[in-house]
């Protein structure tokens, strides 16, 4: 499989490199920018990518790749930062420059290879206080903004390029074309990643292990399709547990039951719980805490199936690629096995190896997988679902009432969303509910009933979010629904504040 490395000078955008590139069938690769030029050639790249990063070049202690990558004479294509580093590094001048963030207008001056086919101008984001005064000898200048005289440059014999706008955000007209030129034509590099090819290498790689995996299974994207590549690799010599904890969304026990005995033939056991977690939780209000003992309970649950169904070998579990990336776990190239301990905070004497088969890939990457092996869509298209469930979704003591009213106005929300074709397009959506109560009028009595908040946001990765600008008539219709459906509830309310400085759950 051919490969691109991006090395990371710390960007908030370097993954986004990653994942332009891959969505046009190529694989890349993030490292970090310090990484051995040996490691590198283990990787066998076809090019390298330098990131953009929050540093200046000509401040002490600035991040620098080892020199000797530029021996390795590769294609060698630097953004932002790493087009300074590229100035920097080949005789040219680095200034402080008035900074220019957002969209500017970038007039081509040369269409020859990287900008081939962009026209005479595009809308390109730049992010940057430094610019390139003076072009090192050799290089030319291929493109410029107002105020960046040389916004991109070129040694077209070297197959070196700098470019001070950040191609991999959707704000860069044509950004995709650009990487594309400089990943398939100058390095010409194969369009050789597919999902089919993944699971084919995934596959056989699993198939070699010895010794019995352990995979927990929550009903989650991740852990469904981590499950069923291991099963398809070694059969029933995986045992999956489903812990039924009593704080999943309306029905979702029986569905993923169901969902597992009838379309995947796994070897499945659910464990029904859900009366000791709801035990475990009573009286206790505080988030984190409500948090812990979710956790502690789960690891209990789990290891006492591991005891009576053992002995595991290994433990499975569905880490993707940016978790790794944000843990800062560097690993060798390519291992879809890798062997740690104590993952989790499962108890050492558990002992067991650690079988990640999806680090290295993305969330999107994980969907098409899902999708090739029978996943049904409901599944994969399901909204993210926090680990200690509806334990966050009430606000104060979880209880068996409120956590019905939470259940039964989640699933209205949830339903009402989808009739209008609108539950795809948002990133979570639920009903919460507290102990705060609210007078009301039911029949000709006055009732003093629970208020149920409905969320729904709009987000790109939970790391920030907006409130959903949902239509009046739909707001009205999920009330009028929850009030009249759902006994205890007078009021329902519609949460809107963004994330920050609120979050996505209320706890
Ligand atoms: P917040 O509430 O922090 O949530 O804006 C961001 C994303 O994370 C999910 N979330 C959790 N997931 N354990 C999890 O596995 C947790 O304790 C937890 N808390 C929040 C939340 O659903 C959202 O997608």
């Amino acid at each position: 499989m051919d490969k691109i490395i991006v090395l990371d000078f710390g960007s908030q955008y370097s993954h986004l490199i990653c994942r332009r590139i891959r969505e046009f069938s190529v694989y890349a690769e993030l490292v970090p920018f310090d990484v051995s030029v040996e490691e590198l050639q283990k990787h066998n790249p076809k090019g390298i990518i330098f990131s953009g990063g929050p540093s200046s070049v000509y401040n002490l202690g600035a991040p620098v790749p080892e020199n000797k990558i530029y021996d390795m004479n590769l294609p060698l294509l630097g953004i932002c930062y790493g087009h300074q580093l590229i100035v920097n590094k080949f005789g040219g001048k680095v200034k402080r420059a008035n900074k220019e963030y957002g969209s500017s207008l970038l007039t081509i001056d040369s269409n020859d290879d990287l900008l081939n086919g962009i026209g005479e101008s595009i809308r390109a984001w730049m992010s940057h206080g430094d610019e390139a005064e003076q072009i090192p000898p050799g290089f030319r200048v291929i493109g410029h903004t107002e105020k960046a005289k040389a916004a991109a440059i070129a040694s077209y014999e070297r197959s070196i390029y700098g470019i001070q706008f950040h191609p991999e955000v959707v704000h860069t007209e044509q950004g995709t074309e650009i990487l594309k030129n400089f990943v398939l034509k100058v390095c010409r590099a194969k369009q050789d990643w597919t999902m089919e090819g993944f699971i084919d290498n995934a596959v056989e790689k699993i198939s070699k292990i010895k010794g019995n995996v352990l995979c927990g299974v929550s009903g989650g994207i991740d852990s469904t399709v981590t499950a069923l590549l291991i099963h398809k690799a070694i059969g029933n010599r995986q045992k999956c547990v489903f812990v039924n904890n009593g704080l999943l969304r309306l029905n979702e026990e029986n569905e993923i039951e169901e969902m597992f005995k009838n379309n995947f033939h796994v070897n499945f056991t659910s464990v029904n719980a859900a009366q000791t977690f709801l035990a475990k939780l009573k009286g206790v209000e505080d988030p984190e805490k409500k948090r812990m003992v979710v956790g502690e309970e789960f690891i209990h649950v789990f290891t006492e199936f591991a005891e009576k169904n053992g002995p595991f070998k290994w433990l499975a579990q569905g880490t993707l690629y940016p978790d790794v990336i944000e843990s800062g776990v560097s690993k060798g190239p390519a291992a879809v096995i890798k062997s740690h301990h104590n993952v989790g905070g499962l108890p050492d004497w558990l002992d067991l190896e650690i079988l990640e088969p999806l680090r290295d890939l993305y969330k999107d990457e994980v969907r098409k997988i899902a999708k090739i092996l029978g996943v049904p869509e409901k599944l994969y298209m399901r909204h993210p679902f926090p680990g200690p469930g509806l334990a966050v979704r009430i606000i104060g003591e979880v209880t068996p009432t409120k956590l019905q009213i939470s259940k039964m106005a989640s699933k209205i929300v949830e339903d009402e969303l989808i009739a209008a074709d609108l539950y795809g397009k948002v990133w979570q959506a639920y009903a919460a509910v507290g102990d705060d109560k609210a007078v009301g009028v039911v029949g000709d009595e006055r009732k003093y009933g629970n208020i149920v908040m409905v969320r729904v946001v709009d987000s790109i990765d939970a790391m920030t979010a907006d409130w959903t600008r949902l239509p009046h008539g739909l707001l009205e219709k999920i009330s009028n629904r929850i009030t009249n459906e759902i006994e205890d509830v007078t009021w329902v309310t519609y949460a809107i504040s963004s994330k920050p400085p609120a979050t996505i759950e209320p706890q």
